[in-house]
């Protein structure tokens, strides 16, 4: 693993990092007509929405899942899908829209789920970057990630590219009750140009990747939204480097959990607008009982709180959690390399977990 023959700088991991905002452009033109009419085809008599995915799929229906309860105003639960077929009951109604994600559409635990699902008579749509995978043909409604294929067995573009469809749903659906999209559907086709100014700033982020890389005790904190992003960060971390990195949400950390900090530790905490004043009150906290290493992630200009600080460039909630994302991805790539740890040949993972 730690052979120096590893070409971690060139990685296919980052090759994959940088691609997306080519990925999140073809979907634009592939998903978004002239007219700026969403043209998946979906169910649009949706009252509640249930997401079943494994990983780095799963991260991203819990990033997606509180922007269907903003923006749409509908209840939408996830679940791991392990846990989703070891369920009891399942509450299947005709305005139920089951959501099973993967980039491979071969996960095991996911292709149980989705016919869980099909024998109580569910309607099911599935994302997927595998058209024609055993997930894609079970699935009643099908979109296509179209990430292009992902090699890096730490999942980037995918997980980019899958976001971006739930979103594309969601404004689908919203169209749909009669609701404006205009303003949305501005902001997406922006993002493309917004998501290479994030992989610009890589150099500040590699100063980061360093400062983390010292450390053995690694505390990614967020928000909402924010909470899963932290997790899928902690994830790119431990599959690149096997370092030992939790992910909390910011208040919850402080019940108890606070106790793993010490100086040897370093937090990343993400911050924005609306958990602002409380998460700089819990910082101040932590500071002051445990003084560990800080930095911050935040789509606040300014912010100033941590020993180091990256601003992601926009006060806009869709861009900055692709920003967010996106820099954490960089830092995982960026402290592999720096740990000498090849992230394209992670010991023991498979990109497909079978049965
Ligand atoms: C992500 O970086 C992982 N390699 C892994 O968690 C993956 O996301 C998970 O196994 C699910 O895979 P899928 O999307 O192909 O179903």
């Amino acid at each position: 693993m730690d052979n120096p023959e590893n070409n971690v700088s060139n990685s296919i991991m980052l090759k994959e990092i940088f691609e997306q905002p080519a990925v999140v452009k073809n979907l634009i033109n592939r998903c978004i007509n002239s007219e700026d009419v969403v043209t998946l085809n979906l169910p649009l008599n949706i009252n509640n929405i249930v997401i079943s995915a494994s990983g780095s799929s799963y991260n991203c229906a819990a990033i997606a899942a509180p922007l269907f309860r903003e923006m749409l105003c509908i209840p939408c639960e996830y679940e791991y899908s392990s846990e989703f077929i070891l369920q009891k009951n399942y509450f299947v109604t005709p305005e139920t829209l089951f959501i099973f994600i993967s980039q491979s559409g071969e996960t095991s635990d996911t292709l149980h789920a989705i016919k869980k699902i099909k024998e109580l008579g569910g309607k099911t749509l599935c994302i997927t970057n595998a058209e024609n995978s055993t997930l894609w043909n079970l699935s009643d409604y099908r979109i296509l990630s179209d990430a292009g294929e992902e090699k890096s067995i730490a999942s980037t573009k995918a997980l980019c590219a899958q976001l971006f469809c739930l979103i594309l749903i969601i404004l689908k659906i919203k169209f749909s009750k009669a609701q404006s999209i205009e303003r949305e559907i501005h902001a997406l086709k922006r993002l493309p140009l917004y998501l290479e100014r994030i992989i610009g700033d890589f150099d500040r982020i590699k100063t980061a990747a360093k400062m983390i890389s010292k450390y053995r005790n690694i505390v990614i904190l967020g928000n909402k939204t924010y909470y899963p992003v932290a997790k899928e960060g902690a994830l790119k971390i431990k599959e690149t480097s096997y370092l030992n990195v939790a992910a909390y949400p910011f208040g919850e950390f402080m019940h108890g959990h606070v106790a793993v900090l010490n100086e040897k530790a370093i937090v990343i905490a993400i911050i924005d607008d609306e958990n602002e004043i409380s998460a700089k009150r819990n910082l101040q906290k932590i500071r002051d009982d445990y003084n560990p290493q800080i930095i911050c992630i935040s789509s606040i200009k300014d912010v100033d709180c941590g020993d180091y600080n990256i601003y992601i460039k926009t006060g806009k909630k869709i861009k900055a959690i692709f920003g967010a994302l996106i820099t954490l991805q960089l830092i995982a790539c960026e402290i592999a390399a720096i740990l000498k740890k090849n992230p394209d040949k992670p010991k023991g993972l498979k990109k497909v977990v079978r049965d």
